[in-house]
């Protein structure tokens, strides 16, 4: 039993967001959310104290050192992982240009590399390059209709020539979960890898590279509720197999060897502050409990998926009803089938009218591509400008939607 009923207190958590002290209902947070006072609060005094080279003897230097390691093991123990085996590097974007480069080596000419048409291009882009090699890619092709990838058409591509199958937990255009443990067993039945985007999962539901079987998984934190950087995990056997991208005597570092010029500090310090919020969470919702780290994140994002689904419920039903609206993906809102990123058209309308005449309103949505281009090309949306997305976290509150739907209704 939580000390607030088992209900996530909203207010409690916007508490810690300053950026939630103005007048706008934030929908962006697909794009990015906004960060944790706690990480703020971190970034400010690493750089206040500890601004200095890491790794040496005195105490600002130590001290510094300690903070980062700190943050590098607290992300390692969210994502269920071990702290050698996740590397904190830029962005998602970066992480897999530096991965597709670091093992492209162990793959010869002819040999096959499945990518999607749903991705964003982050788990594409650097894959696909990969043909320069030599390497085939076969293209796990969403259906059109649902914007679903179907695992009938993955077993389709799947034969002895494929090494790596590279999709995402969860597309940040349609938001439907995929089953990351089925398909990761699938591919590896194929003797082949996968690779998982869980940028658009992370923000929605607890990280378990461990129970799912991933060989590499990736998220972003600045959707995270924290700062610009981002984390990639892959097995202990995979990271020290890769070919090493830094200076010549860090080749045995993992998983530093993988990120050419290393983890900003004063970022890296803060990790620590989305781990904070977690606990203060926890803390405030379980003050009786005695779980681990990773186990107490977990009850956390209960609350958050039973909070984003009630508050989401009445926003679908307008959607649904509402004449001349497609929403694309899942036709529901239920938390096992989708998280709630909406993405949207309206009939003779092209997309980024609906953002900009939502303004007086005070409601912050977006519209385009949003980098997955290959997904709006092939759903047909590109002429009418991608889609209109709104997307909510656990700390939107039932009456920031009641105001979007308020808004949609009158510009629509
Ligand atoms: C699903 C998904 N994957 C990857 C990315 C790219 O992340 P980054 O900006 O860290 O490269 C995004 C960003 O929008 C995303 O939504």
């Amino acid at each position: 039993m939580t000390k607030t009923g088992e209900q996530l207190d909203v207010d409690f958590a916007r508490s810690h967001f300053p950026a939630l002290s103005g007048e706008w209902a934030f929908f962006e947070n697909a794009g990015g959310t906004l960060a944790a006072d706690s990480v703020l609060a971190k970034t400010q005094a690493y750089m206040a104290e500890n601004f200095v080279q890491p790794a040496a003897a005195y105490e600002a230097s130590a001290e510094g050192t300690r903070k980062i390691e700190e943050s590098q093991r607290l992300m390692a123990e969210m994502m269920g992982a071990e702290p050698d085996e996740v590397m904190v590097g830029p962005s998602t974007s970066m992480n897999v240009y530096m991965l597709s480069e670091a093992i492209r080596r162990w793959f010869a000419p002819g040999d096959e590399i499945i990518c999607t048409n749903l991705d964003h291009e982050a788990n594409n882009g650097g894959w696909r390059r990969l043909e320069e090699f030599g390497l085939v890619i076969r293209e796990w092709r969403i259906n059109p209709e649902t914007a679903e990838l179907e695992l009938d058409a993955l077993d389709e591509l799947l034969g002895d020539k494929t090494r790596l199958v590279c999709f995402s937990h969860l597309s940040n255009i349609a938001g439907g979960i995929n089953d990351v443990a089925e398909v990761t067993r699938r591919v590896h039945a194929a003797g082949a890898l996968v690779c998982a985007d869980g940028v658009a999962y992370a923000p929605h539901r607890a990280i378990d590279v461990k129970a799912w079987d991933v060989d590499f998984y990736l998220c972003s934190l600045y959707k995270l509720y924290g700062p610009h950087l981002s984390l990639l995990y892959g097995k202990r056997e995979h990271l020290a197999r890769a070919h090493n991208n830094n200076h010549y005597f860090l080749a045995d570092d993992v998983p530093l060897k993988l990120n050419p010029g290393g983890p900003n500090h004063e970022l890296t310090a803060a990790l620590s502050g989305i781990t904070d919020y977690f606990d203060i969470l926890h803390r405030h919702h379980f003050p009786d409990s005695n779980l681990a780290l990773h186990d107490r994140i977990k009850q956390v994002y209960g609350l958050m998926a039973d909070h984003e689904e009630r508050i989401a419920a009445p926003f679908v039903e307008f959607l649904l009803g509402k004449k001349g609206v497609r929403l694309i993906g899942r036709q529901t809102v239920a938390q096992n089938l989708r998280a709630p990123t909406f993405s949207f058209t309206v009939a003779g309308r092209r997309s980024e009218e609906i953002p900009a005449a939502l303004l007086p309103y005070k409601v912050a949505v977006s519209s385009g591509d949003f980098y997955a281009a290959r997904c709006i090309r092939d759903l047909g949306l590109a002429e009418a400008g991608g889609v209109i997305r709104a997307s909510m976290v656990h700390y939107n509150t039932e009456a920031e939607v009641v105001r979007l739907i308020e808004g949609l209704d009158k510009v629509i």
